[in-house]
């Protein structure tokens, strides 16, 4: 049920300096969403009665990827007065003036804390019935972080960001986790007495809670359970640190749920991968976007997929594929390129050096090596033969091939569309099929074969060739 008294802002306006990126910090791709998508599933789950997002850098595009993940969000534009208090100041500048329940602050770029441990926290808030709630956490690298000061009876003193700090407060190990339970009325009292008196000129939002402290409220700092948690983002490498145990986070669950994984640090899973028990994921796999594996199908190994399905016992080894489809029992690579539009049915194959693209390869059918299938319909039951091409593009446009079922085609055909291939036709080895070809026949168009006796030696003499033709007996040609 939506909890009336609680409103969650998240923020999301900075630039995100240390990224070095052309993309907003918060829109950085993390197994698979972004990174302030996260955060948002988070809002979401916390069923509060109103989101807000502060967005500033790269507003648009911040907003628009607010909006696709968690619509009627609102949002909120920050002006040019820099840092977390003054977005906080701005989000709540929007509240109803009778909200009187408690703002919940989350960083847009600290994406694994997760809605239990937010739902205990505040919790705790309210039990505690203090002004504010700090969440903190223990870090053997606290490097880049606000630190929590306490005073000499271990209470909350306040909070000194890593710029501004001491060299004896760099030493503190406990953060601060950017995550904050504000009363409503305590918060609206006090953001205006913040100030960017500071060494990076900005309004903290850190500094709130002293002042808070100072005008006589309570305070409380929470420790969280595992500091891993509120690990935040803000450059590369964290962003790397945090996919990494996000991704063990995942593969745990699905090897609970009853899927084999069997080397969960080189198999890298996107949130939205659905995966059924007594699948096998082998080595060295991504499964991306929103792709599904299905009962008993094994994946790998060095196989990425990306939003694709894979039926029930399929088979998919070396593989590299994106938005294809492939059906129960079938079975790909090593070393096959999937392109979208892929459809194979039940118990086809799809073998080495094989590349697809919009091609439908029915029941049963088999395109087993090194061929080029593009624009293309299979029926059931075909064999395409090694080195096949379907030369769909003449340049200007792509047209069509269509193969019947239980059709034979010769190695190295090259089949010229549009074009057909009629039902249990047969194509001879080196076709050129220009022209459709009849249900039943056998179409070819290679000249047929001369053979120059007698032509290496009379042409090639002294040659390890020649040699080898004269001792197998090779006599000259009339023609010399
Ligand atoms: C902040 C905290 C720090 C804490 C850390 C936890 C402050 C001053 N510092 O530092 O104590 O340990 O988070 O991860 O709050 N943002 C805005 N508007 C701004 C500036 C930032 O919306 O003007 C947003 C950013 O987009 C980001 C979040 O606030 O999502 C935190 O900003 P960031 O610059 O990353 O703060 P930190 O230096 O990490
Ligand atoms: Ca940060």
């Amino acid at each position: 049920m939506t909890d009336q008294n609680l409103a969650i802002i998240v923020l999301a306006a900075g630039q995100g300096t240390r990224m070095k990126s052309a993309l907003p910090k918060v829109l950085h791709p993390l197994a698979g969403a972004p990174i302030i998508a996260h955060v948002l599933a988070t809002a979401r789950a916390l069923d509060a009665d109103r989101v807000l997002a502060v967005v500033r850098h790269e507003r648009d595009l911040v907003a628009a990827a607010v909006e696709a993940e968690l619509p009627g969000t609102v949002i909120v534009d920050q002006d040019e007065v820099p840092g977390t208090g003054r977005a906080v100041e701005q989000a709540v500048a929007t509240l109803p003036a009778d909200f009187d329940g408690d703002v919940l602050v989350l960083n847009g770029d600290v994406p694994l804390l997760d809605a239990d441990t937010l739902a205990g926290f505040l919790a705790r808030h309210r039990d505690a019935g203090v002004a504010a709630s700090v969440l903190s956490a223990r870090f053997d690298d606290p490097t880049g972080y606000g630190r929590i000061v306490r005073d000499d009876a271990g209470a909350f003193d306040r909070i000194v960001e890593q710029k501004d700090a001491s060299d004896a407060e760099r030493l503190i190990d406990e953060v601060n986790a950017g995550v904050y339970a504000f009363g409503a009325a305590a918060l609206r009292d006090r953001l205006a007495a913040l100030t960017t008196a500071n060494a990076q000129g900005e309004k903290y939002l850190t500094d709130l809670i002293e002042l808070l402290r100072a005008a006589g409220s309570e305070v409380d700092a929470v420790p969280v359970s595992e500091s891993w948690l509120v690990a935040g983002i803000n450059d590369r490498a964290q962003l790397a640190e945090t996919a990494a145990r996000l991704n063990a986070l995942i593969v745990r669950g699905w090897q609970l749920a009853g899927v084999t994984i069997e080397d969960p640090a080189t198999t890298w899973i996107d949130l939205a991968v659905r995966i059924e028990p007594d699948a096998t994921i082998r080595p060295g796999t991504q499964l991306k976007g929103a792709t599904v594996v299905e009962a008993g199908a094994i994946v790998g190994p060095d196989t990425t997929l990306v939003d694709c399905e894979v039926g029930p016992r399929a088979e998919v080894k070396r593989t590299d594929g994106t938005l294809a489809v492939i059906g129960e029992g079938a079975s790909v690579g090593p070393f096959s390129y999937l392109r979208p539009g892929t459809v194979l049915d039940a118990d086809g194959k799809i073998g080495t050096f094989v590349e697809t693209k919009n091609a439908h390869i029915g029941r049963g059918s088999k395109v087993p090596h090194l061929s080029y299938v593009g624009d293309t319909e299979v029926g059931e039951g075909s064999n395409i033969g090694a080195g096949s091409i379907t030369a769909n593009y003449d340049g200007v446009n792509k047209h069509r091939t269509q193969i019947g079922s239980h059709v034979r085609t010769g190695s190295h055909g090259v089949f010229v569309a549009p074009v057909r291939i009629g039902d249990g036709a047969y194509t001879g080895a080196g076709t050129v099929v220009r022209k459709d070809v009849p249900a039943g026949a056998l179409a070819v168009n290679v000249a047929p074969q001369r053979n120059i006796e007698g032509w290496v030696l009379a042409h090639r003499p002294g040659t390890a060739a020649a040699e080898a033709a004269g001792e197998a007996g090779s006599g000259g040609t009339d023609a010399d």
